[in-house]
Order: C-alpha cells, then structure tokens, then sequence
C-alpha cells in the first residue's frame, strides 16, 4: 500500500514539473530568475503582485486566446465599434474620470501603452491646443528631475524645450521658472509628479501662482503621474491628482505600476475642450475622428483595467495605497534606526539613501542614482505593494551585516 502511495505521489511530482516546463531549457531557467527576483524587485515601481490569474483563466477558457484584438479607433464616441472592447475602455476611462477631478461629460481619455504614451499624448494635445488658440508654437516647461521620456518626446515633436532648475529635493523652483518664462509666447507645463531618482512631486499650486501672475501667456498643462498618479488619488494627499483643485489640462498614469496590470500600459485623460481643440483626421475605413497618436491600439489591457476595477477596485486600492504609504515611513525610520543617511520627499513612496554594497543592489535590483549633494553615491527603493515589513527588515538585516563586515 505505502509503495502505491509513494509511486502515486511521483507521478504526481512528475506531472507537476511537466506542467512547469516549456520544454525549453533557457525558458526555463529565465522564468526561474524572475521567479526568484521577483521577490526582492525593490528599485522600480512596478507592482509585483499583479491580480491576474483569473484573467487569463477566463480568457483561455473562452477561446480568447486565439481571436486578434484591435481597438483602432475612438472608444469614448457614443457608438462604440462593435469588433473592439472600447466598451470596456470607456468603462475604465469613466470610472477613473472622478478620480482625477474630471466630470463625466467633461472628460476624454484612452488607455494607453504606457506612461511614455500617454505623456506623448499630453505633449502632443497641448502643443496642438495652444497653437490652434493663439497660432504660436508654444515653450515647453519641465524641470531637470522629471523623467526623461519628456525631454525625448519633446525632441520628437521639434518643440522648444526650457529645462528648470529643480531643488536638491527634485522640485521644479518656482523663481527659476519665473526667470526662464517667455511672455511672448504660450507656455506647455510638464508638472512631474514625480521626478525619476528622488521622487519629487512639484508643487503645482506654487507653479500656478508663478503662471497666474502672466495672464498675458496661455498656459497648458500636462501632469507627468506615471507612478504617484496611481496611488494618490486613494490617500489623503488626493486633491494633488485633481484637475478640479490643481487646473491641469491632462495627465498620464502607468498601469504596469500601482495599478499592477502585468506588462506595459497606461491611461491618458484630458478636458473635453482639450480634445474638442485638436487636429481632426476622419478616417473613413476606421469610421472615426482619429484624434489619438496610434492607429492600433491594444484591446487586452482595457480588459485587464477593466477585470481589475471589479476584482480589486476603489476599497482595495485604497488599503494598498496607505498600506504602502506605511510601510514607506517604516523603511525610512528603520534606515535612520541603524544610523544610514537616507531621505524622502513628503506624499513620496520613494527613499532614496547611501548606496550599499555591490552585492546587496543586485539582489535587491536597487536603481542607483549619484547626487553630491548628499554625499555621491545613491540607490533607492520604491515601495509598491511587494515591499512588506517582513522583506524591509531582511533588507535592512543584509544593511547591518555589510556595517558589521566593514568594521
Ligand atoms: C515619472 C515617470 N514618467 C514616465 C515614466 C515612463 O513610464 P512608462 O515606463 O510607463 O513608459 C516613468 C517610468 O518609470 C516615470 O517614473
């Protein structure tokens, strides 16, 4: 009986092991490194515990899988293309509207194929926006922290660029943007919210004043919030993300990050006046005013938005935006605990601190950054929701022992 039991439960192993195997050795072994990296991917801000796996149940188990996708096309028309999920992605774009202190009826919006995406979007709008107003090519205006996807995209677009000078903290000084402002033409803010290395988030309500004391220059403007757009709308530095507060015209957000979709993905919204004010292309094969960059658009990340607003939701997000939140103030104060130098903007899930040992920033694949300012070398770790506790205080353990081997 127990040799049946024992050959029953190899079978089982085997089967098992099968099922894991692609039969292919180097695919294997690269999903056993993401596997085990996974655990310690602290540096980038990406959520590592995407919500999923019943997605895919669902979409293999429907035959899904072998149908071709495409929104091509405007999902927020009132007639949505039956051979598409723009449905969805109104669905999603509706549901994040309020998020971000748009209306209903006065927002307009895409899900987009990443953060780049949408910035590109926001840049492109709001350089067309200001041109069909005042028939003048207008400045743009980003800090020297924000994330270099703007300064490309604005290389892209052959738009005139004014880098502004940020604090040590990474926040765009209000007095430098003051300086650079040319009044005679109009002004495309790019607010970075935040910035790559440090986490900065510029003040916005400093910038206006700068901005509303020119009312001579028609201003745009665009908010970079790949990361921090996710997650604050679901704490209490909310207003920060609100059009209705902050009178920004468009903003672009990551879904690969907060929101833990699991490859590359976005969401661009801007005012319905935004959209009303560009460049029409009606395209008859598509049946639609093409105002948006890309002719194909993915149909699976709506979907996955979409799964994701049901399955995790307002309440969920919620708990693991402050959650987050927490476990930031807990990495902070446990670094000071041991004495090592490190910092973090305010409404920032982002420490960054003296950079540690080789060995440590690979294992915890920590971003590094270089600031005399604070002494030269950095790395910093952003806290999605993967960083619990548990794994701050191994991290901190592995800080301790490199001390402890120096000395
Ligand atoms: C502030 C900021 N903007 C833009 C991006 C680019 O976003 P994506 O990687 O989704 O294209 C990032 C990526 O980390 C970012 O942090």
């Amino acid at each position: 009986m127990r040799r049946k039991i024992t050959l029953f439960a190899a079978i089982i192993v085997a089967v098992c092991s099968c099922a894991q195997s692609s039969g292919f050795q180097k695919l294997d072994e690269w999903t056993k490194v993401w596997k085990e990296g996974q655990q310690t991917y602290f540096g980038y801000p990406v959520n590592q515990r995407s919500e999923l796996h019943d997605f895919y149940e669902w979409y293999l188990s429907t035959g899904m899988d072998v149908i071709n996708l495409n929104n091509a096309g405007d999902p927020m028309t009132d007639e949505p293309w039956r051979m598409s999920s723009h449905a969805f992605e109104r669905e999603v774009i509706e549901f994040f509207a309020p998020l971000y202190g748009f209306t209903k009826d006065g927002v307009w919006g895409i899900v987009t194929h990443s953060g780049t995406d949408g910035n590109n979007h926001g840049i492109y709008f709001g350089a067309n926006y200001l041109f069909n107003k005042t028939g003048k090519q207008p400045v743009v205006y980003v800090s020297d922290e924000a994330h270099y996807s703007n300064m490309r995209l604005c290389d892209l677009q052959n738009l005139e660029v004014k880098l502004i000078k940020s604090d040590a903290m990474g926040r765009m000084i209000p007095e430098e943007l003051e300086k650079a402002l040319d009044t005679s033409r109009p002004a495309l803010m790019i607010f970075a919210m935040g910035s790559t290395f440090k986490g900065a988030i510029d003040d916005q309500e400093a910038l206006n004043a700068v901005l509303d004391r020119h009312p001579e220059v028609p201003v745009f403007r665009h908010v970079d919030a790949a990361l921090f757009g996710g997650y604050l709308p679901f704490t209490k530095y909310k207003e920060m993300v609100s059009h209705e507060k902050m009178r920004f015209d468009a903003i672009a957000i990551s879904g690969h990050k907060f929101f833990g979709i699991d490859s590359p993905s976005g969401l661009f919204l801007c005012t319905r006046e935004v959209y009303d004010n560009q460049n029409n292309f009606n395209v008859t094969y598509l049946n639609s005013n093409m105002k948006m960059i890309n002719c194909s658009r993915d149909a699976i990340q709506p979907l996955k938005f979409w799964w994701l607003i049901q399955k995790v939701g307002y309440d969920r997000w919620s708990e693991q935006a402050n959650g987050m939140m927490a476990c930031t103030a807990y990495l902070k104060q446990q670094l000071e605990k041991i004495g090592w130098p490190c910092w973090c903007n305010e409404y920032s899930n982002t420490v960054f601190f003296k950079r540690p040992s080789q060995e440590i920033c690979y294992e915890y694949t920590l971003a590094l950054g270089y600031d005399e300012r604070f002494g030269g070398e950095l790395a910093h770790v952003v806290v999605m929701q993967h960083v619990t506790k548990e794994k701050i205080d191994k991290f901190i353990q592995a800080l301790v022992n490199q001390s402890l081997k120096a000395e």
